[in-house]
């Protein structure tokens, strides 16, 4: 089976020395930088805004797959086109008009993810699973990097591989929050395709060896 892609988030990076952690991703066999844009109101958390991801985005190598944790994202579509992300990401939770906002990612060059509480049933997608690019399966509550797993993931990637095959989709799913070399396995045996890892990466001696031991991760 061929390698999954490695996202690991910038939440956990070092915001004092971001060229250095940034740099460090793009020498090592990580495929895309995860950044994780919080408002304060969908979550009770606020990161980094605009002028941090025109910086990243200064400097990244890599695809920027942008996972916004914000209240009516339809707002900022085009400034993050503008900025040069490559995967914008909302949540099922904040979007009323959800198939409306997959088309206006898509209408801006980007690809279109949707990303889902813990709580938030993968049946939900249903309807929208051939529109979509990317679901992100949240393995903990958003707001924070550093959090454990929760273990009820599992089950919602076999259901949403079943869902995406049932319906010829091509969407990738993607697992973030509290991965690790422990449940990596797991879940890329369930038809993850796509890891994010923050803290595990970043907060460990030698992240780029990190991110090469979760790419040598196989089904
Ligand atoms: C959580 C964020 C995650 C977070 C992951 O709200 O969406 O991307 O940065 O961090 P870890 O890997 O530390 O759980
Ligand atoms: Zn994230």
């Amino acid at each position: 089976m061929d390698t999954k892609i490695i996202a690991p988030s910038l939440l956990a990076a070092d915001f004092a020395n971001l060229q250095r952690d940034i740099e460090m991703v793009n020498q090592s066999e990580a495929d895309w930088f995860h950044l994780d844009i919080m408002d304060g109101v969908f979550v009770p958390n606020i990161s980094f805004g605009m002028p941090v991801v025109e910086a990243i985005a200064k400097h990244a190598k890599k695809p920027l797959d942008t996972h916004l944790m914000i209240v009516d994202p339809d707002r900022y579509i085009k400034t993050f086109a503008d900025l040069g992300v490559h995967h914008l990401t909302v949540h099922y939770e904040a979007c009323s008009h959800l198939h409306r906002t997959l088309q206006a990612i898509k209408a801006e060059g980007m690809k279109a993810g949707v990303a889902l509480n813990p709580h938030t049933s993968i049946n939900l997608l249903e309807d929208t699973i051939q529109d979509i690019d990317i679901v992100i399966v949240m393995s903990v509550n958003p707001g924070f990097g550093g959090q454990s797993f929760i273990e009820n993931t599992y089950q919602k990637v076999s259901d949403l591989k079943n869902l995406i095959e049932r319906k010829n989709s091509n969407a990738l799913i993607e697992i973030d929050g509290g991965v690790n070399a422990g449940n990596a396995k797991k879940l890329i045996d369930l038809g993850a395709d796509a890891l994010v890892a923050g803290s595990f990466v970043f907060k460990s001696e030698q992240p780029a060896e990190t991110i090469k031991h979760l790419k040598e991760v196989r089904a």
